[in-house]
C-alpha cells in the first residue's frame, strides 16, 4: 500500500426527500446518525486523514459529530462529486491513498474498503444489478474498465449495462490531485463528475481496477426514509442471518434489531421482537423472551430472560433468571444463580450468589449477599431527596414482603426482617426485626351505608 490513508467523505446534498430539519447524514440507522457509521468504518480502515465535505447545517452536524480529528470542509453550492473532493484537494498530499466514502451509505465495510484501499493507484467499487437504472454504468473494454458513464449520458447501448459504480474508490492522492483539474461539467447534469476521472486517467495508461461488492446492502445509499427504512430492515435480517450461521437460534429473523455490536454463544434461542443496542454479550445455552431491550451489558451462559425485559449497562453471571417486566438499569451485578421476577427494577446493586427477588421490589444503591430473599413490595429508600444511600443486606436474610430499607442501613447476615418492618437502623447477625403496630380487632364493626 502506499502512503497514509486520507478517507475523504462525501455529505454536502441536501437531502430533500427526506423532508426534515436535520440533515439527511444525520438520520439514524442501526442506532446511529449514518456518517457516523461511515466515519467508524473510516476509523476501522486506518484512515490517519478524514475529511468532510458538508453543504449546509455545518453547525449541528459539528455537533452530532464528537470525532475530533475531522477536517470539516464546505462546498457551498454542491455542483457534483467531482466539485466535491476537488474542495478537498488542498488538503490531499501526492503520497496519501485517498478513499472516497459517501455519508449517506451506511454499511460501507471494512473488507471492501481493505480491498480498495490495497493494491494499484485507481481501484473502483463496483456492483452486477439487476435493475441499474439511474447510476453510472461501469464501461469495460477487453475485461479493462476505460470510462462510467452516468445513466443520464449513456447510449442505449451503454444503458444496457448491469455492473454500476458503487461510487467508492481509492486513488493515489497525486493521480487524483492531476485529474481533478482536468474534470468538466459538459454532461447531461451540468455536474463536475468524480467519475470523470476514470476515462481521464485510462486516456494516460493508467490501470483502473473494477472490485466487485460483495452485498448490495454495504453500497446502498439512502435518499429518503422509504429508503432509510428498507435498508435498516435488510441489514437487520442479514445480521440476523449471520448469527444463525453461528448456531443462534432467531425465532424470527424479521424481528430483530441489531442497533450496535453482539456477541451471542451458541444454542441460544432469542425470541421475536429484540432488540439489542451499544455493545451486548449474550452466552451459550440461554433462552430470551420476546420483547427484550438489552443496552451495552453481557449476560453469561444458561440465563433466561424473561419476555419484556429491559437490561442496561449490566452484568449478569450465569444461570441468571430475570423477568417478565423486569427493569434491570445501570451498574447493576447479578452473580450466578440470581432470580429477578416481575415488575422488579434494579440501579446500582451487588447481588451474590442464589439470591432472588421474585415480585414487585425496588432495590438502588444495595450490596446484597448470597442466598438472600427479597420479598415482595420491598423498597430501598436510596435517597434523601438530596443524596444517594448505601443498603447492605448480609448472607441469608430474609426480607419479608412490604419492608423497607432506609439507607444507609446495614443489616448483617442471617437477619429476619418480618413483613411490613420499616429498617431504619443497622441490624446484627441472625436477629429477628420487626416494626409494626399491634393488630386489634374491633368487633361488630358496621360498615357504613350509601346515603
Ligand atoms: C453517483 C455517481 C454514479 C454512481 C452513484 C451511486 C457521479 C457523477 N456519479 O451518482 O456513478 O452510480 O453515485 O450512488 O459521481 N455529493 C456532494 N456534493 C455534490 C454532489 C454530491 O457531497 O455536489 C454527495 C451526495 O451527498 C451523495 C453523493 O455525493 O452522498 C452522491 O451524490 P449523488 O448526487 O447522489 O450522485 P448520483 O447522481 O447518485
Ligand atoms: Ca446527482
Amino acid at each position: 500500500m502506499s502512503g497514509k490513508i486520507h478517507a475523504i467523505i462525501l455529505a454536502a446534498g441536501k437531502g430533500t426527500r427526506m423532508k426534515s430539519n436535520l440533515p439527511k447524514v444525520l438520520h439514524s440507522i442501526a442506532g446511529k446518525p449514518m456518517v457516523q457509521h461511515v466515519i467508524d468504518c473510516a476509523n476501522k480502515l486506518g484512515a490517519e486523514k478524514l475529511s468532510l465535505i458538508y453543504g449546509h447545517k455545518g453547525e449541528m452536524l459539528k455537533q452530532a459529530i464528537s470525532q475530533t480529528n475531522l477536517n470539516w470542509v464546505e462546498q457551498r453550492d454542491q455542483l457534483g462529486t467531482g466539485h466535491a473532493v476537488m474542495q478537498a484537494a488542498e488538503y490531499v498530499e501526492d503520497a496519501d491513498r485517498v478513499v472516497i466514502l459517501f455519508g449517506d451509505v451506511p454499511f460501507i465495510d471494512l473488507e471492501s474498503l481493505q480491498q480498495l484501499a490495497q493494491g494499484t493507484e485507481f481501484n473502483l467499487l463496483t456492483l452486477d444489478m439487476d435493475n441499474p437504472t439511474g447510476y453510472g454504468r461501469i464501461i469495460r473494454d477487453n475485461q479493462k474498465v476505460c470510462a462510467i458513464v452516468e445513466h443520464k449520458d449513456c447510449s442505449t447501448e451503454q444503458l444496457a449495462v448491469n455492473e454500476i459504480n458503487t461510487g467508492f474508490m481509492a486513488i493515489n492522492g497525486n493521480v487524483l490531485k492531476n485529474y481533478l483539474n482536468k474534470i468538466d461539467n459538459n454532461n447531461a447534469q451540468q455536474e463536475y463528475y468524480l467519475t470523470d476521472l476514470v476515462k481521464l486517467a485510462v486516456h494516460d495508461g493508467i490501470t483502473v481496477n473494477g472490485i466487485k461488492a460483495s452485498d448490495e446492502i454495504n453500497v446502498t445509499g439512502v435518499n429518503s426514509r422509504k429508503q432509510l427504512a428498507t435498508l435498516e430492515k435488510q441489514f437487520y435480517v442479514r445480521e440476523a442471518e449471520l448469527l444463525l450461521d453461528t448456531g443462534v437460534s432467531i425465532v424470527d429473523p424479521q424481528r430483530f434489531d441489531l442497533r450496535g455490536e453482539l456477541n451471542v454463544g451458541h444454542d441460544t434461542v432469542i425470541d421475536p421482537n429484540f432488540i439489542a443496542e451499544g455493545k451486548v454479550t449474550i452466552g451459550k445455552n440461554c433462552v430470551i423472551e420476546a420483547n427484550v431491550i438489552l443496552r451495552d451489558c453481557s449476560i453469561g451462559d444458561d440465563c433466561h430472560i424473561k419476555a419484556n425485559t429491559i437490561i442496561e449497562q449490566s452484568e449478569l453471571a450465569n444461570h441468571v433468571a430475570v423477568g417478565p417486566f423486569a427493569r434491570i438499569r445501570p451498574q447493576t451485578k447479578l452473580a450466578d444463580k440470581v432470580q429477578i421476577g416481575n415488575f422488579v427494577e434494579t440501579k446500582k446493586i451487588e447481588m451474590g450468589e442464589g439470591s432472588k427477588a421474585g415480585h414487585l421490589a425496588y432495590l438502588g444503591d444495595a450490596k446484597i449477599g448470597k442466598n438472600v430473599n427479597v420479598g415482595a413490595g420491598t423498597i430501598t429508600c436510596n435517597y434523601d431527596g438530596a443524596n444517594k444511600h448505601l443498603t447492605v443486606l448480609g448472607d441469608d436474610v430474609f426480607v419479608g414482603s412490604d419492608s423497607q430499607l432506609v439507607a444507609p442501613v446495614n443489616v448483617g447476615k442471617g437477619v429476619t426482617i418480618a413483613a411490613g418492618t420499616t429498617v431504619t437502623k443497622d441490624v446484627e447477625d441472625d436477629v429477628l426485626v420487626i416494626s409494626r403496630t399491634k393488630q386489634k380487632t374491633i368487633a361488630n364493626w358496621q360498615r357504613p351505608t350509601k346515603e
